[in-house]
C-alpha cells in the first residue's frame, strides 16, 4: 500500500509511460499530475502501442482509476482523438479535475508564435501545444477550467473579459482571431463529450490516501525541464519533480511513500538549451538509430549523448528519489566502450554539482569510461542474468546518485522488466 511519484529523471523521454503502465497493473489510482498533450508516454502492452498526451498511463487497468490531475492543461479536442484508439471499456475509470486548465485554439497558435519570435539560440523548441500560453493565463488567473464547461453562464462571461484581450495578441502576430460564438460553441462541444467526466477529484484522491491504497502520480517531461529547477528558458511551464507531484497532485508531502526516478541508460533531450554530453558523432547516431530516438509527439529526432551523472545527481537530491527505474539499457548491448559524464569543466574549474543554464552552455564533460558487454539483455529477465559488465554500469549509476535502482527495462513491452531484488 503505498503512494509513489513517478518523475522523469532527465530531460524527458526517459520511458515514464512504459514504467507506469508496469506498476498500475497493481495500482488503484493513476495521476497525471502536470503538463498537457506535450507529453508522448509510449505503451506497448496486451492492447497495442500508444503514445499517450494527456490520457494517464493507467488507463489500461480497468480496475484503476485515472485522473488527469488538477494542474494539468487540457485539449478537449486532442484528449478526444487520442480516446479513439483506446477501448471504450478502459475509459469508465477517467475522470478529469475541474481545476484542470483548457488549452484553448488560441493557445496553440501563440505557441507557435511566440516560438517563431525567439532567434535561434533562444528558441525553446516547444511542441506548439499551447502549454506555455495556457500556463500564463493560468498564472494571470485570466485561464479557463475544465470546471467551467459546465458552468455556461460563467463560461461566458470570463470568455467575454478575456477574449478581447486574446485576440489582440492574435493580431500582433497577425494570426486569425475568434469570436465568443464559435468558442462558445467549442466549449458546447466539449461539454456534451467530457461534461460527466470532470469531477472535483479530490475527495477520490483523499479517500484513496486515507484507505491506504496503491497510488501512482505520473509526471509529464523531466527535471532538467521543470520551470523552476530546469533549463529555464528552455523549460516546460509546470513542474515535473516531485514536489510538484504533491503541490499539483493533491497529495500531503508525508504521504509520499517513494518517489522513482526514471532513467535513460544514456541521455536524450529534444528542443532547445544546454544538454552537455550530446554527441555528434557516430556514437550518437548509433543511439538514435538503435534506440529509435524520434519524439513521440512531435517525431522530431532526439539529441542523444552519454549518461550524465551530474544532471542525474542533481534530479536525485531535487526529487528525494528512492529508487531508480533504468530504461533501455538494451540499447547499449551493441557500444564497445560506455562513458558516464561525472563532472563539468567550465572556465578552468571542475564542477561536480550542476550550475545554472548559462554555465551549463559552456560545460565541457568529464567522462569515466567503461567497458561495454556486448550481448543482448532484452530477453534477461533476473538481475544476475546480466552480463557482469551491464551490472557493473548499473551498479556505478547507483553509486554516482547514491540511490537504489529499483527496476531496469530491457525493452518496450511491458513483460521486458528486471525487478532487482
Ligand atoms: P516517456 O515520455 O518518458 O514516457 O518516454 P517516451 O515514450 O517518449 O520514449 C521512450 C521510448 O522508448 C518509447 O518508444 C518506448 O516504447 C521505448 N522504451 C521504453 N523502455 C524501453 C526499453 O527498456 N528498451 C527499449 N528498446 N525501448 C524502450
Ligand atoms: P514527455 O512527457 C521531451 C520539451 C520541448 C521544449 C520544452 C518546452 O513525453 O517526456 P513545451 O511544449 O512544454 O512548452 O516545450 O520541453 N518537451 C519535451 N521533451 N518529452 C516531452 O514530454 C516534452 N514536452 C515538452 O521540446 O524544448
Ligand atoms: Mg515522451
Amino acid at each position: 500500500m503505498s503512494v509513489v511519484s513517478i518523475v522523469g529523471a532527465q530531460w524527458g523521454d526517459e520511458g515514464k509511460g512504459r514504467i507506469v503502465d508496469y506498476l498500475a497493473q497493481r495500482s488503484d489510482l493513476v495521476i497525471r499530475y502536470q503538463g498537457g498533450d506535450n507529453a508522448g508516454h509510449t505503451v506497448v502492452n496486451e492492447f497495442g502501442k500508444f503514445a499517450l498526451h494527456i490520457i494517464p498511463s493507467g488507463i489500461f487497468n480497468d480496475e484503476c482509476c485515472s485522473i488527469v490531475g488538477a494542474g494539468t492543461v487540457v485539449n478537449f479536442d486532442t484528449m478526444a482523438h487520442e480516446l479513439e484508439a483506446i477501448p471504450k471499456q478502459l475509459q469508465e475509470n477517467l475522470f478529469i479535475d475541474i481545476r484542470a486548465h483548457l488549452i484553448m485554439p488560441y493557445h496553440c497558435l501563440l505557441d507557435g508564435a511566440e516560438e517563431e519570435s525567439r532567434s535561434g539560440h533562444w528558441k525553446v523548441g516547444t511542441t506548439k501545444r499551447g502549454i506555455g500560453p495556457c500556463y500564463s493565463d493560468k498564472a494571470s488567473r485570466c485561464g479557463l477550467r475544465a470546471g467551467d464547461l459546465n458552468d455556461p453562464e460563467t463560461f461566458r462571461t470570463r470568455l467575454e473579459m478575456l477574449l478581447p484581450k486574446k485576440n489582440r495578441e492574435l493580431e500582433f502576430y497577425g494570426l486569425r482571431t475568434f469570436t465568443i460564438d464559435e468558442l462558445m460553441e467549442k466549449a458546447e462541444t466539449w461539454r456534451e463529450r467530457f461534461g460527466a467526466k470532470i469531477i472535483d477529484t479530490l475527495p477520490l484522491i483523499r479517500n484513496a490516501v486515507e484507505d491506504g491504497r496503491n497510488i501512482l502520480m505520473e509526471g509529464q517531461l523531466g527535471v532538467m525541464r521543470d520551470l523552476d529547477w530546469g533549463i529555464y528558458p528552455y523549460s516546460t511551464s509546470s513542474n515535473p519533480t516531485s514536489g510538484g507531484a504533491c503541490n499539483t497532485g493533491g497529495i500531503p508531502a508525508k504521504a509520499l511513500d517513494e518517489v522513482i526516478g526514471v532513467v535513460k541508460a544514456y541521455s536524450t533531450s529534444v528542443g532547445g538549451g544546454p544538454f552537455v554530453t550530446e554527441l555528434f558523432d557516430d556514437d550518437g547516431k548509433k543511439m538514435r538509430d538503435v534506440g529509435q530516438e524520434f519524439g513521440a509527439t512531435t517525431g522530431r529526432p532526439r539529441r542523444c549523448g552519454w549518461l550524465d551523472a551530474v544532471a542525474l545527481d542533481y534530479s536525485a537530491y531535487l526529487n528525494g528519489f528512492t529508487g531508480l527505474a533504468i530504461t533501455k539499457l538494451d540499447i547499449l548491448d551493441g557500444f564497445e566502450k560506455l562513458k558516464i559524464c561525472t563532472a563539468y569543466r567550465i572556465n578552468g574549474e571542475t564542477y561536480t554539482q550542476l550550475p545554472e543554464t548559462r554555465l551549463q552552455e559552456q560545460a565541457k564533460p568529464v567522462y569515466e569510461e567503461m567497458d561495454g558487454w556486448l550481448c543482448p539483455t532484452s530477453s534477461v529477465r533476473r538481475w544476475e542474468d546480466l552480463p557482469e559488465n551491464a551490472r557493473r554500469y548499473l551498479r556505478r549509476i547507483e553509486e554516482l546518485t547514491r540511490t537504489p535502482i529499483r527496476y531496469v527495462s530491457v525493452g518496450p513491452e511491458r513483460d521486458q522488466i528486471i525487478v532487482v531484488p
